[in-house]
């Protein structure tokens, strides 16, 4: 039986979401109408691989949580379903937060989230209780079980908060099941504890699988933890960074603890920790393991500090990055777009060996939704050139400018002409393995999006842009000579 606030939901989607499909970004992932923010249940479900994501479908501002649905067979077409869960019981009445989903043996699919339920005390202060609870469905309709919530309180290590205790990320290994979530211990930063269970319904503590210390944020939100490339990897979103280097931005950051896993001590053992998205808008992924062995990404490409910075003309709000493969190269962890975006390639314009010296641009090098790389190389073998610029999304007034400096061995992107209407950080700088002035850069562009991989997947980068369409330019400029290659392909992924 839906509930009602489900049902209203499911007519407002019908009733809206025709409206919004010209408008909406090619092949990111939005709500198509309100608002969304972290992804959820990133997971393959009975040979597609269906993604929710943390929605209030009528107003483009954040309310009480539902989950939104969406599925695809390659990752870049989405088909849209209707909202999964909605905010309609005693222990979820103020939100259905983050959580993840795993396929039952049986076929069914489990739905694992925080339920949130905010009391208010007699001095008039909200006190919110955060425990995780299951819905199990078919694939469209789930149904919230009897025995919610599954984790509570009760299961918390001495001192861990029942207030933030959240964002459950479930898999399956071995015909076991377990979860990890997010906590604030009683030193007021957060903790990564590991739950387990036999069944996926009855749920034991086991670990403190990682703890932050106060040393990189405070509560870290929305953890993921797998195996890869003969590592053990922890991605989180850490509340209240405070800025480290290049590295790490202030504000919600996002990053991954990379090492081995103590088996007995269930403890992740921290050899190397950095940041996955070196952009402006990135916070929250989830990761999925493909049937052919791929462990692939998803994010929210948006970040809370800028979240209220909506287009007023535009009816939804928050989009995902495009998915990306993993691997740990070198003890960094690289990403890649995902491999089916190739398949979406039309027209190539290739060109090699370019000579630039000053500004210029090359005859069929524009547009919007594109797959584009620009491999750099020193252009005279006596002195290193200054500076390098690409310059996306342009036209008279609007430009996104990607800067690499081989003599500091950083990017900077700046986006403050990319058609915001709020004075907000527009932009960031970061290191790259500095070479010998050698820098390859894809770049990715969809109609409100550009999302750079720099080096093969060494370091990424997302952001929003807001410029309009018809801004497609693309030029280069250097101070000093620069051998270019460029090879470009639109993308052809339009709605018919
Ligand atoms: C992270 C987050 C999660 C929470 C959700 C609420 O972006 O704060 O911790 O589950 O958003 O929408």
């Amino acid at each position: 039986m839906l509930s009602e606030k489900l049902r209203r939901a499911r007519k407002f989607e019908k009733k809206y979401l025709p409206y919004t499909v010209k408008e909406l970004p090619f092949f990111h992932v939005t709500g198509g109408i309100g608002w969304i923010n972290d992804p959820n249940g990133f997971a393959p479900f009975k040979g597609e691989y269906h993604l929710f994501f943390q929605y209030y479908p009528y107003n483009t501002k954040w309310g009480p949580m539902h989950w939104g649905h969406v599925k695809t067979k390659d990752f870049i077409r989405w088909e849209r379903l209707p909202a999964a869960l909605a905010p309609d019981t005693d222990y979820d009445k103020d939100g259905c937060f983050s959580g993840g989903a795993v396929e039952l043996p049986d076929g069914r699919h489990l739905l694992m989230y925080t339920g949130v339920r905010n009391v208010r005390r007699r001095n008039g202060k909200l006190e919110s209780f955060q425990t995780q609870c299951i819905a199990i469905g078919n694939g469209i309709d789930y149904e919230k079980i009897a025995l919610n919530p599954v984790i509570d309180a009760s299961m918390l290590p001495e001192g861990g908060s029942t207030h933030d205790f959240r964002d459950p990320k479930i898999w399956e290994e071995d015909g076991h099941y377990y979860a990890v979530v997010g906590n604030r211990s009683e030193d007021d930063s957060g903790t990564i504890l590991l739950f387990e269970s036999a069944d996926a319904l009855h749920w034991q503590y086991v670990s403190v699988l990682a703890a932050c210390h106060n040393q990189y944020g405070k509560m870290w939100e929305c953890p993921d933890f797998f195996h890869l490339d003969g590592c053990d990897v922890l991605l989180t979103s850490p509340q209240e960074m405070t800025a480290i280097g290049l590295e790490f931005h202030p504000g919600n950051a996002n990053i991954c603890l990379i090492g081995h896993l103590d088996r007995e001590k269930h403890h992740l053992v921290r050899e190397r920790v950095q940041a996955i998205d070196y952009g402006l808008d990135f916070y929250a992924p989830q990761t999925l393991k493909t049937p052919d062995g791929r462990r692939i990404m998803i994010a929210w490409m948006q970040n809370w500090e800028t979240s209220s910075c909506a287009q007023n003309d535009l009816s939804f709000f928050g989009q995902m990055t495009l998915p990306r493969e993993l691997t740990v190269r070198n003890g960094r962890l690289c990403q890649v777009p995902v491999r089916e975006i190739e398949k979406y390639r039309g027209v190539k314009i290739d060109y090699r060996n370019v000579l630039i010296t000053g500004e210029t641009s090359l005859r069929g090098i524009h547009g919007r939704c594109l797959d584009m790389t620009v491999t750099v190389r020193p252009g005279n073998e006596n002195s290193l050139y200054q500076w390098f610029r690409l310059y996306v999304a342009r036209d008279g007034e609007h430009y996104t400018m990607i800067r690499y400096k081989p003599g500091t061995g950083t990017i900077k992107v700046d986006r403050t002409h990319s058609g915001f209407p709020h004075d907000i950080v527009n932009i960031r700088e970061f290191p790259v393995t500095a070479g010998s002035g050698e820098l390859k850069m894809r770049v990715i562009l969809d109609r409100y999006s550009m999302e750079l991989f720099i080096n093969d997947g060494e370091q990424a980068a997302s952001f929003v842009l807001y410029s309009p369409q018809a801004a497609t330019a693309i030029s280069f400029a250097s101070e000093g000579a620069v051998l270019v290659d460029v090879e470009k392909y639109d993308l052809e992924i339009r709605e018919k």
